[in-house]
Order: C-alpha cells, then sequence, then structure tokens
C-alpha cells in the first residue's frame, strides 16, 4: 500500500518541499495520512531530511511487490 520511499525516482523528482508538503497534507483519497496536525514543524522537517539522506545510497529500481 504505502510506497518505499527509498528510491532514486521519488527522491531525484520531489523537491523538500513538495516532500514537506506530502508529509504534512497526506496525500487526499489515498490512505496516506494528515501528518500536519500530529507532528510539528521541526518533526515533519526531520523527517524531510532524513528522506534526502536516503538519496545517494537509494536503489534506482524498487524489487518487484509480491502480492501474497
Ligand atoms: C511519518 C510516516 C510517513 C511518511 C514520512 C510518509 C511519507 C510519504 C510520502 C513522501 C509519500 C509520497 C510518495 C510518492 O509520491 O511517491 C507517501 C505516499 C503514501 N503513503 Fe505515506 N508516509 C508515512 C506514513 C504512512 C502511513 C502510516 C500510511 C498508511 C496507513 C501511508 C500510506 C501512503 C500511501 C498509500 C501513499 C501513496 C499515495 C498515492 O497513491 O499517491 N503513509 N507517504
Amino acid at each position: 500500500m504505502a510506497p518505499a520511499l527509498n528510491n532514486q525516482l521519488f527522491l531525484s523528482e520531489t523537491p523538500d518541499a513538495a516532500i514537506y508538503q506530502i508529509i504534512a497534507g497526506g496525500v487526499p483519497g489515498t490512505l496516506m495520512p494528515t501528518w500536519g496536525s500530529r507532528l510539528s514543524d521541526y518533526e515533519i522537517q526531520t523527517l524531510v531530511a532524513y528522506l534526502r539522506s536516503l538519496e545517494e545510497s537509494a536503489p534506482s529500481i524498487l524489487p518487484p511487490i509480491r502480492e501474497p
């Protein structure tokens, strides 16, 4: 359900401000929750920084997702 974020495609195409907005506001119509009401601005910024830190070593292609 929730996509793996540790991948080159997502990290290279999504600026920090967009990642922040996705975390804070969720993705309407999906299971991705809105975290803006539960996490502080600082906490969301640390999540963005953490995801950005993965970029250098992130795999370029995700392994296939197998249905159970
Ligand atoms: C603090 C924890 C979380 C963070 C930092 C986070 C972050 C993100 C980000 C950045 C995306 C966008 C990915 C993209 O556009 O490729 C995303 C999408 C998504 N997340 Fe989360 N997420 C979190 C927790 C969760 C949880 C708990 C769930 C499920 C209950 C969830 C479900 C989803 C789903 C289903 C999407 C895809 C939405 C779509 O179809 O566009 N996430 N999340």
